[in-house]
């Protein structure tokens, strides 16, 4: 290696994990919301690796972190770049390696390609990518690409009624954002030639064919609705069964409405109602109101409309035979999404090259990579095995041979897209 250089994997991949998985949020697994303390603090120890490591860590309005040569100037005037990276926040008990391990590949990539001639490599950490504290999108995503307009930020609020914009004051605070510009830019603070992320493939294919990597063809795409049915909350000892507008035993109706159609449809789609929020909550009280969220995923677009309309014309029809009112509320949709043929051509060759046995396989996961794509940027995914697929889970694992592995092949992918950038 050159001087100047890290040889990625000469470096602790799971040390790094296992540092970062400690900060969280009390409770089991990985808690890290977006700006929350533990965010905050992971945020500030990356950027502590990176400069151990010879690089700069520029933060962008929004907290994205780039790892970069401080040689290479943030901004308008700076060449395109070769991007690699994952997102930063977790699910509410999640494991170790959603994310962080595509981070410190970043950060990793970066180190080992400072100085390198070629496209510059760049490390990426999106600030939030999983809508578990706020249901913005892809905030992460799509504020690195400058898709974010000045009011979603007062639009966007978690549960606790707290906006995106007060959220990004308590992260300015701990030195986790840039100032906010106004108006938002439109433009990312390094321009992506290429975008390439790795991760867990948080689903069994890969452990059960006994394979250490695939490459990802194309990202599901998924729907979301919040429901909202108000039936009538009356005594539940003395509102006779036939006379009831039972609010829950509706949703219940269409949760598993939900799971139907979805089998109807057969793989890969699915269906799933995260959360029930029934009023007012009692022994003795027949649910007047209740809160739903459905979602429901497809590979491809018009047959993830159709589930979509399946799924909202039966939540109709159940609330217009239990005499209760609904409102489906449609919330933050990503469309199935194609990634980079050309790359997944170059990924193939470069596995083939190396003996690696690999396979190619869509994602049923949502992930950053996406919004790349749909911006126009040629993007690609690996992945490595998560061990019984598990993932969203304290319980995600995947062997450390196996996490070297695909940082390995990622390193080799690196630098042959940044020698010879397809034109
Ligand atoms: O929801 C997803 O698929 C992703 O893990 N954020
Ligand atoms: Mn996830
Ligand atoms: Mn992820």
């Amino acid at each position: 290696m050159s001087s100047g250089t890290v040889e990625p994997v000469s470096v602790d991949i799971l040390g790094r994990l296992e540092a970062l998985a400690r900060f969280s949020a009390d409770g089991p697994g990985v808690t890290r919301f977006v700006y929350d303390a533990a965010w905050c603090d992971a945020h500030r120890w990356l950027a502590k690796q990176a400069e151990a490591l010879g690089l700069a860590a520029t933060s962008d309005w929004a907290g994205n972190l780039f790892f970069h040569d401080p040689a290479l100037e943030p901004g308008p005037n700076a060449p395109p770049v070769l991007l690699v990276g994952s997102h930063l926040d977790s699910v509410k008990h999640g494991g170790n390696y959603d994310g962080a391990y595509g981070t410190v590949t970043g950060l990793l990539m970066a180190a080992g390609n400072r100085g390198r001639a070629g496209l510059p490599v760049v490390g990426f950490v999106t600030c939030e990518e999983e809508d578990s504290r706020f249901h913005g999108g892809m905030m992460g995503g799509r504020s690195i690409l400058g898709r974010v307009e000045d009011h979603d930020l007062d639009a966007v609020k978690d549960r606790d009624g707290v906006s995106w914009r007060e959220a990004l004051a308590f992260a300015r605070e701990r030195g986790c954002a840039a100032p906010l510009p106004s108006p938002l830019p439109r433009a990312p603070l390094f321009r992506p030639a290429l975008q390439l992320e790795l991760h867990i493939e948080q689903g069994p294919v890969l452990e059960a064919e006994r394979l250490g990597l695939a490459i990802v063809e194309r990202i599901a795409g998924y729907r979301r609705w919040i429901v909202r049915i108000e039936g009538a909350a009356r005594h539940s000892g003395t509102t006779p069964m036939a006379m009831r507008h039972d609010a829950l035993a509706a949703a219940a109706e269409m949760i598993a409405a939900a799971e139907t159609v979805a089998l109807e449809a057969g793989e890969p789609a699915v269906a799933t109602a995260g959360f029930v929020r029934p009023s007012p909550g009692l022994f003795n009280v027949v649910p007047g109101a209740c809160e739903l969220w459905l979602e429901v995923r497809h590979d491809r677009p018009e047959l993830l409309r159709a589930l979509g309309e399946a799924l909202t014309r039966r939540c109709e029809e159940i609330a217009r035979r239990r005499g209760v009112r609904v409102a489906l509320e449609e919330g933050a949709a990503q469309a199935p999404t194609p990634l980079s043929t050309g790359l997944a051509e170059t990924a193939a060759g470069l596995a083939q090259e190396l003996r690696i046995a690999y396979r190619r396989m869509p994602s049923g996961a949502a992930h950053d990579t996406m919004i790349f794509a749909q911006a126009g940027v040629p993007a690609l995914m690996a992945f490595v095995p998560s061990r019984a697929g598990v993932s969203h889970s304290p319980d995600e694992f995947t062997a450390e041979a196996d996490l070297i592995a695909g940082v390995r092949f990622m390193g080799a992918l690196v630098r042959r897209l940044a020698e010879r950038p397809p034109a």
